[in-house]
């Protein structure tokens, strides 16, 4: 197994970061590629302004996942370990956790400059190869050529590639935080690490969430979620937009629901609890064992208190996993883009899909049939209050 090592503070991981993990991974035919942000790193100190410590594992995490390649993992490594981090103390760490691993450590050109000055070079290049990438067109493989021989010189058996990488993004972890300050540098972010900075008000943005333009709160979703699931969230906004249109509801309401209805879909058990209990939220028996009924009533709270939605926005939220009796147009509109928006792919979906056209409660009808079919596949029980929200639309018929 081939492994990469790409350590940095990432304060904050920026799209530099991640093509050239892109292309070294493809360069290096590199089986896994382990993103390591450094605690305290000792030849690289840390800026006054930088992010802490959780909030620079969490952005790297969230443009690793941005990435979709399973060959990327964050590793916390080094944050873990208490005292300064240096790189043979992770590389001797790495080796014996993958003995037989071919290790890579990745760096750019500004650390192989002062690569003779780090704790123990020489264990360093025996314990991995050295893999460094220019940054910038300057950098030419024959400046780097000139660092490879003193690298030879001090272990031969050394083993050293270097690369100039194409369609290199010319930009720095300092240029985007002076950026950010200045109200900036979004386009050097992906929207997820971009959308976590603002939410978290990182060097020194100040954002007003709960005033925030439609582009914005889209990216600051994105924040919330894990990479996969962005698509079906996007799609939902885009469903719920066509269907409020259709069907009477406010759309930019239905923009900010379809946005923020699976916020906190990512959160563990534990985590959802903790949510329930900081904004004393009620559970019932059925609830307080199943984390995707949970969501919806934290992602509400969310909604109300961290976002300022109005309350139709959050009752939208609230209820679209489970329905309820005599529900809103925009309540209604959300549930239905959540089950047809077009990544979702099911038996039955194409026909929800035509009901969606032909008429919003018949749609929802369907719908709620559906739920209630699968759950008694799996041998779930159903919501009381989705069996509410059925039995009242069957009510309105007679
Ligand atoms: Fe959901
Ligand atoms: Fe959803």
């Amino acid at each position: 197994m081939r492994i990469g090592i790409y350590g940095g503070t990432f304060d904050p991981i920026h799209k530099g970061h991640l093509a050239a993990a892109k292309t070294v991974i493809e360069m290096l035919a590199l089986d896994r590629l382990l993103l390591i942000p450094a605690a305290i790193p000792p030849h690289k100190a840390l800026q006054e302004k930088s992010a802490a410590t959780e909030h620079r594992l969490a952005m790297t995490r969230l443009g690793a996942e941005s990435m979709m390649k399973k060959e990327v993992e964050v590793s916390d490594i080094e944050m873990r370990r208490s005292g300064p981090s240096y790189t043979v103390d992770t590389l001797r760490e790495l080796k014996e956790e993958y003995p037989d691993a071919e290790l890579w450590l990745l760096m750019g050109t500004d650390m192989i400059e002062s690569f003779l000055r780090w704790r123990e070079p020489a264990e360093i290049l025996r314990l991995a190869g050295i893999c460094a990438f220019g940054r910038s067109a300057e950098d030419t493989e024959k400046s780097l050529a000139l660092h490879g021989e003193k690298l030879k010189a001090l272990v031969p058996e050394a083993r050293l590639k270097i690369l100039t990488l194409p369609n290199l993004v010319e930009v720095s972890s300092t240029m985007v935080r002076e950026g950010l300050a200045a109200g900036e540098a979004e386009e050097y972010l992906v929207p997820a690490v971009y959308g976590y900075i603002l939410r978290h008000g990182l060097y020194d943005t100040a954002a007003d969430l709960k005033k925030l333009d439609m582009e914005t709160l889209r990216c600051i979703a994105m924040s919330y979620l894990k990479a996969r699931r962005i698509p079906h969230v996007l799609g939902t906004e885009e469903t719920a937009v066509h269907l409020a249109e259709k069907y009477g509801a406010d759309e930019t309401a239905a923009r900010q629901a379809a946005l923020l209805h699976d916020c906190t879909k990512r959160l563990s058990m534990e985590e959802q609890l903790e949510l329930c209990r900081h904004y004393g939220i009620e559970l019932d028996e059925l609830e307080k064992d199943a984390l995707k009924l949970l969501h919806a009533k934290t992602g509400a709270a969310i909604a109300a208190d961290v976002f300022g939605m109005s309350e139709e926005v959050v009752s939208a939220i609230r209820w679209h996993t489970t329905g309820k009796a005599d529900m809103t147009v925009l309540e209604k509109v959300i549930y239905l883009a959540d089950f047809t928006e077009p990544n979702r792919d099911f038996p039955g979906v194409e026909e929800l899909r035509k009901a969606c056209e032909r008429d919003l409660d018949e749609a929802l009808q369907m719908g709620f049939e559906m739920t209630v079919e699968e759950m008694k596949e799996w041998g779930n029980p159903v919501h009381e209050k989705t069996l509410e929200a059925l039995a009242y639309l069957k009510g309105q018929k007679i």
